[in-house]
């Protein structure tokens, strides 16, 4: 069964639409984008997009590749400082000459739509509620729970230990009573862990999940999303043979991406002061 997050995500931008239309002060998310890099481009736009669609503000700042880190740092500080942003997102990848982490440091944790600072993702850690949930995990929570795929007690396998993706998807999976296998480049026996598994997510970016690891039960989630050989939108998973062979899947596109936009929409629609 396909998880259909192109609908599941219409539904929450539906409620967080309805959300937004009741607040008393508008939500700003002020976006900053550095530099030409295609796919942020394309990512940025469509967060610009769906920000229209339930009626939140939405500004892009645009830098150029050779930007300097104080010139980020201080827009930064601005924006905390203007009452009437309510969210601020530094699309990344920043250029190698900058030092994402003390970007996103400066990010004030009550606007860090993204929860990428570190008061949220200690937060998140220790078991306390943080301002926001990063939006990739927190999309994909959404998707589990809207079919009602249990989560308390599963097996979860996530490939990938990224910031965005798989450090806060095993932490908010464990704070959900699942058991966690944390897969990287360096881990052993990949097959096998995948294999049984309840519930795999692949944060990868190359083609990694094929047909014979995984079971007819298997929960496939893939946030991988990157062009093949012959410029095809395509995912982590070897979906035309996985598909007929497991429970539940999400397809790329069609699946995380639409969820990970209706969640950092979510995200964006609440205020802090
Ligand atoms: N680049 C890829 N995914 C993300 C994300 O979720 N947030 C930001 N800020 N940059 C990204």
């Amino acid at each position: 069964m396909i998880l259909d997050g192109k609908n599941v995500s219409s539904k929450i931008l539906i409620k967080v639409k309805e959300r937004v239309d009741k607040l008393k002060i508008k939500p700003h998310l002020v976006v900053i984008l550095v530099g030409n890099n295609p796919p942020s481009k394309i990512y940025v736009n469509n967060k610009k997009l769906a920000a229209e669609k339930v009626g939140i503000k939405s500004s892009i700042i645009e830098f150029p590749d050779n930007v300097t880190e104080k010139e980020l740092l201080d827009k930064i500080v601005e924006l905390n400082d203007n009452s009437e942003v309510t969210g601020i997102l530094v699309q990344l990848p920043l250029p190698q000459h900058i030092d994402k982490n003390k970007v996103i440091m400066a990010i004030s944790p009550k606007k860090d739509v993204d929860g990428f600072t570190p008061e949220n993702v200690g937060k998140l850690v220790i078991g306390m509620k943080p301002y926001f949930y990063p939006a990739t995990p927190q999309g994909i929570l959404m998707l589990l729970d809207e079919y009602n795929i249990k989560v308390e007690g599963a097996n979860v396998v996530i490939i990938g230990r990224s910031n965005i993706v798989g450090k806060p998807m095993t932490q908010m999976f464990i704070n959900r009573n699942a058991t966690v296998t944390l897969c990287h480049s360096y881990t052993k026996n990949l097959e096998e862990k995948i294999k049984t598994a309840d519930i795999v997510v692949s944060a990868v970016g190359k083609k990694i999940v094929r047909c014979k690891m995984v079971n007819k039960n298997s929960v496939i989630i893939d946030v991988g999303i990157f062009k093949d050989v012959n410029g095809k939108i395509t995912g982590d998973v070897d979906f035309k043979l996985v598909e007929p062979t497991v429970k539940y899947i999400s397809p790329v596109p069609g699946g995380v991406g639409p969820m990970t936009i209706a969640s950092l929409m979510y995200n964006a629609s609440i205020i802090y002061s």
